[in-house]
């Protein structure tokens, strides 16, 4: 089925509101302005780097996705959020000390004017912090409807014409699919009667999609992963995407399994470990939030390596994640793998990786491009869950009736095969034939 090119250009300013103003969203601003200002290059994002081959190999149209797709351009990019902390965007990337002297010198005056909003926050779903800076409101209800006056508050006075939200906030702790999640009715009911199954990044998500305003979800929280909340989506409009950008160790993950099981070799166990010390480090300790970030990370293997297809290569695998709270590794964080694979005959092998990376280096970029991509797809009239945004997440979100892709060369074609899609073009089937007929 070819969609035809009817998408509304991006008129006027996008408003960009980042839940939690942490190391991943203070790095994010800092880099959308160094990079407009020429001061550094987005390395990392699809959507300022990346090109996309048209047509046939021998037609040479590959042009960068930029100049392919009607994106917003980082310059027409105003910023915002909340936080439980008040300190300016500013003091929070100092604290996060993910950028080094001279960068925070250049986005200080910058960053300095970005102030966060009174957060919606309980330490019931988040044990490891506590804030001043917390909206106060009878019901979940009336602080869900504090967002959503936030959120007009800022449309209104920086003149934007478009708004996304994403959450860049803490790991909330693990809960499991509920009656109250169901349908949107009973979603308000139980906000109404602050329901413990209501957390606070859900109300971030109903204020969101009600006003109309896509919601991407950077951690591995249910927030926007629930039929309540898909079904609303759907109803306003409004495209939605989660959960948990994939960002280091995962990414690695869904780099190589894809390669072992392209090749039938077979695999006893994968042993992941992580050192890291940053906040999120510090809010991961707490094993209720651990749980929740373990399930995102431990669902990857099965579904790229599929046992009940291939139970001699992958019917026995021990798959273990661990993430340690180290502080004096701050935002540099170590993921060691040990890999254990067999090969002709079963004759064993091993793999081990050492990945010395820096989460919100790594994070920074996928913000940036998911937030380019939802205004794209808003105005583009897509809604509801956007499945080719599955490229960017550890546990990506989809219909009740699929399984998620999450090997990222599949993912890689179906992003790029939905902006063909969505431009008119011929998709791409890797076929090749015509070339030797
Ligand atoms: N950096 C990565 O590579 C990466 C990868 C995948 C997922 N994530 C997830 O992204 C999120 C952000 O990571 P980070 O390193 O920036 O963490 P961080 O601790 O530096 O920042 C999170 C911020 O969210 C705030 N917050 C918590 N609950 C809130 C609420 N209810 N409302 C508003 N603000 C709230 C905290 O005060 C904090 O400032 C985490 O959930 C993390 O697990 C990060």
């Amino acid at each position: 089925m070819r969609r035809s090119a009817g998408i509304a250009p991006p008129k006027g300013k996008l408003g960009v509101l980042t839940v939690g103003m942490g190391a991943v969203a203070t790095t994010f601003m800092a880099g959308v302005d160094l990079v407009r200002r020429k001061k550094a290059k987005p390395i990392g994002s699809l959507t300022q780097l990346g090109t996309i081959r048209l047509g046939k190999r021998t037609d040479g149209r590959s042009p960068s996705i930029q100049e392919f797709v009607p994106l917003e351009k980082l310059e027409n990019i105003v910023f915002g959020g909340w936080d439980i902390f008040p300190d300016t965007a500013y003091e929070a990337a100092k604290n996060a000390a993910v950028l080094g002297p001279e960068h925070l010198a250049e986005v200080k005056k910058f960053l300095s004017k970005i102030r966060p909003m009174k957060a919606a926050f309980d330490q019931n779903y988040v044990k490891k912090l506590s804030g001043t800076h917390v909206k106060k409101g009878r019901t979940k209800y009336d602080l869900a409807m504090q967002i959503r006056d936030d959120i007009h508050k800022f449309q209104k006075k920086n003149h934007v014409s478009r708004t996304v939200v994403i959450w860049c906030g803490s790991t909330e702790i693990f809960l499991k699919p509920h009656a109250v999640y169901a349908t949107p009715e009973k979603f308000v009911a139980a906000m109404k009667e602050n329901h413990p199954a209501i957390a606070p990044s859900m109300l971030y998500a109903w204020a969101a999609i009600t006003s109309g305003v896509p919601f991407a979800n950077g951690a591995p929280n249910l927030t926007v992963d629930i039929p309540a909340l898909t079904e609303l989506a759907r109803q306003h409009g409004v495209p939605i995407c989660g959960k948990d950008f994939k960002t280091g160790q995962t990414l690695m993950k869904t780099i190589l399994a894809p390669g072992f099981k392209a090749r039938l070799l077979g695999m006893n166990g994968w042993f992941s470990t992580n050192i890291l010390g940053n906040r999120d480090g510090e809010v991961l300790d707490d094993p209720e939030s651990f749980k929740t970030k373990e399930e995102s990370k431990l669902g990857v293997l099965e579904y790229i390596l599929q046992p009940k297809l291939y139970p001699d290569l992958y019917g026995k695998i021990h798959h273990k994640v661990r993430i340690n709270y180290y502080p004096p590794r701050g935002d540099n964080k170590e993921g060691w793998d040990n890999i254990d694979i067999f090969g002709w005959l079963g004759y064993p092998m091993q793999i081990k990786v050492d990945f010395l990376c820096r989460d919100s280096i790594l994070a920074a970029p996928i913000v940036l491009d998911l937030v380019l991509f939802l205004d794209l797809a808003k105005r583009a009239g897509m809604r509801g869950i956007q499945e080719w945004l599955s490229f960017y997440f550890k546990s990506p979100m989809c219909a009740p009736e699929l399984y998620p892709e999450h090997d990222l060369f599949i993912q890689s074609m179906k992003l790029k095969n939905t902006l063909r899609w969505m431009m008119g073009e011929d998709l791409i089937t890797h076929l090749g034939q015509e070339y030797y007929d």
